[in-house]
């Protein structure tokens, strides 16, 4: 792409009128850029434990925790509508303090995988690899006692992730997400990977994660949030150098990341274009993220909005930035608008 000191000069007005590639809807067709397609969209499922369960989450109107049975029709939809794949976050029947059922090969993860994958074998099926749903104090690993504050133990979660990653991957997992912001955590689960048999599955890493406000409705439907502290001494400072971002992702890509994703993506779209630059042959996801999801449902159900037409627009806007993949909670209803 050009830059913009390098466009030719162009006469004025009335000679040049950028107006008539405007004027006909063929026009404006032919010489668009940006288009999105259901491939490049992955939908966010949350699975709990249980038989004939859909719960809707209050705050993400029209999303549910779903019982493994029930993620086999959403998966079935998925597969007709042409979606690019789904990720599975799990939430498990009891939490405890080292969030245990993320290790077990019989855990929530697991148990959805193999239904899903006995339904439809082939759709592209993601895992998130994170302890914050399985912990009972909702952080993303063990808590490092020794600093006198609420830290999540990093060296000792790498190994946690690594384990958490093979168990997805022995039930089935097409890929898996680490979304915890552990540094060196892309390294240990290659490693866990490669030596448990499974080099072949590939890795999209949360890379650039913000501590953001925006996943306040997830937290709901995951039931993740944080008893005591936060999550900023993990993950990134809104407020941080996006050369910070450049760093982290760098970094994953030493690691072997396939994939690097910036979350969350509508107050990072600076972030994703930047990515995307530096990065041109790398595949960039950005995560369209639960808050960026209830506040639109919140306004179009108040009829202040007009939820399809914003949606689209949205998702354009995260294409045109740079990223190729959009994890976004209107997966399936992009993909029938589109
Ligand atoms: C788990 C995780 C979170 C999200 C994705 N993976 C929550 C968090 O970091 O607190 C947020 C997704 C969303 O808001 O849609 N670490």
């Amino acid at each position: 792409m050009m830059s913009l000191e390098q466009q030719p000069q162009q006469p004025g007005f009335p000679t040049t009128r950028l107006r008539r590639l405007r004027y006909n809807p063929a026009v404006r067709r032919l010489v668009q850029q940006t288009r999105l397609s259901p491939s490049n969209l992955i939908l966010p499922l949350f699975v709990r434990s249980g038989e004939n369960v859909r719960e809707e989450i209050s705050s993400m109107p029209g999303h549910y925790q779903l019982s493994p049975d029930l993620i086999v029709d959403e998966i079935s939809q998925a597969v007709e509508l042409g979606i690019g794949g789904v990720i599975l976050f799990g939430i498990p029947a009891e939490k405890d303090a080292t969030g245990s059922n993320a290790l077990s090969d019989s855990g929530i993860i697991p148990q959805a995988i193999h239904v899903a994958k006995r339904a439809a074998g082939e759709f592209l099926l993601i895992t998130d690899v994170c302890f914050c749903e399985y912990t009972d104090h909702g952080h993303c690993g063990p808590i490092n006692k020794k600093t006198g504050r609420i830290d999540v133990d990093n060296d000792a979660t790498l190994e946690l992730l690594a384990e958490q990653a093979v168990v997805h991957a022995r039930a089935g997992a097409d890929m898996v997400a680490p979304s915890g912001m552990m540094d060196g955590m892309v390294g240990a689960i290659r490693r866990g990977l490669d030596t448990a048999g499974f080099s072949h599955v590939p890795i999209i890493s949360y890379a650039a994660k913000y501590a953001s406000a925006f996943y306040g409705p997830f937290r709901d439907a995951a039931e993740s949030t944080p008893q005591e502290g936060d999550r900023c001494g993990y993950q990134m400072d809104p407020a941080a150098a996006a050369g910070q971002a450049i760093r982290e992702i760098e970094l994953d890509l030493a690691e072997g990341a396939d994939i690097v994703m910036v979350k969350p993506a509508l107050a990072y779209l600076d972030v994703i274009h930047q990515v995307s630059r530096r990065f041109p042959g790398v595949p960039l996801a950005a995560y369209n993220v639960s808050g960026e999801y209830s506040m639109v449902k919140a306004a179009a159900r108040r009829g202040w909005l007009d939820e399809q037409a914003v949606v689209l627009e949205s998702l354009t806007a995260i294409r045109r930035a740079g990223a190729t993949i959009i994890l976004t909670y209107w997966a399936k209803d992009a993909a029938r608008w589109l």
